[in-house]
């Protein structure tokens, strides 16, 4: 291993040290397509216990309550969507790069639309169209970066909340706490939070809970 890979603990689960190694849009594509059929079974069982879906969507329904529309940005095979849709979320749309895995989210029926994006660039969606939109397991290496965030805040509503979990060891390193302090700066975001959670707790992987306010 060279020094400048990964070090995050994957719990010996081959695509995951893939998925860290992912280089920009197109291979993140292929690659989520290839592991969309065993994502769920790989992340849920005891040994990596995925807890950031269900972490993430408590929180949202904490600082935004139920009866509001959500965007799940980075959606995957749509644990996000039903983790909120069980907490009585009634309007969640999903975006996510990989259609194989947009497949799987369709298949919960916790959404009303699902649709391909690419999150490293900004969205067709007109600006305010959300009260919160939500980000799990997408802010991470070799996935999407810290320009995504302003582009969360661009699409809630003023008011309307972000929440986003950052893998704690690229949250300073890779430019998400420098992008978030800008963003506070510009005063178009107010954060609220950015606390050490659990993210993969069967590994001892911990994440940032980002949760910031729309100005
Ligand atoms: C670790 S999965 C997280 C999925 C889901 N949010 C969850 O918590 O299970 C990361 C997701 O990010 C998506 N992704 C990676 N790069 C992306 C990009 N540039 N734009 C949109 N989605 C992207 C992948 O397709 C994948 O579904």
């Amino acid at each position: 291993m060279t020094s400048d890979e990964p070090t995050t603990p994957t719990g010996g689960n081959p695509y995951l040290k893939r998925a860290y190694g992912l280089r920009g849009p197109d291979d993140a594509r292929e690659f989520y397509d290839e592991w969309a059929a065993e994502y769920d079974a790989d992340l849920a069982d005891d040994a990596q216990g995925y807890v950031a879906p269900e972490l993430a969507a408590e929180t949202l329904v904490r600082v935004a309550g139920t009866g509001v529309t959500v965007l799940d940005a980075g959606c995957g095979t749509g644990l996000v969507g039903a983790a909120l849709a069980q907490r009585g979320v009634g309007v969640i749309d999903g975006v996510d790069v990989s259609p194989g895995m947009l497949e799987r989210a369709r298949a919960t029926g916790a959404y009303r639309s699902l649709e391909p994006a690419d999150l490293t660039r900004p969205l067709p969606t007109p600006a305010d169209a959300y009260d919160a939109v939500i980000c799990v397991g997408t802010l991470t290496h070799g996935h999407v970066g810290p320009e995504a965030l302003a582009e969360f805040v661009r699409l809630t509503r003023p008011g309307g909340a972000i929440v986003a979990t950052v893998l704690d060891d690229v949250w300073e390193s890779g430019g998400y706490r420098a992008e978030t302090d800008r963003l506070v700066d510009a005063g178009v975001a107010e954060l609220v939070s950015a606390d050490v959670t659990p993210y993969r707790s069967g590994v001892g992987v911990e994440a940032r809970m980002l949760v910031l306010t729309a100005r």
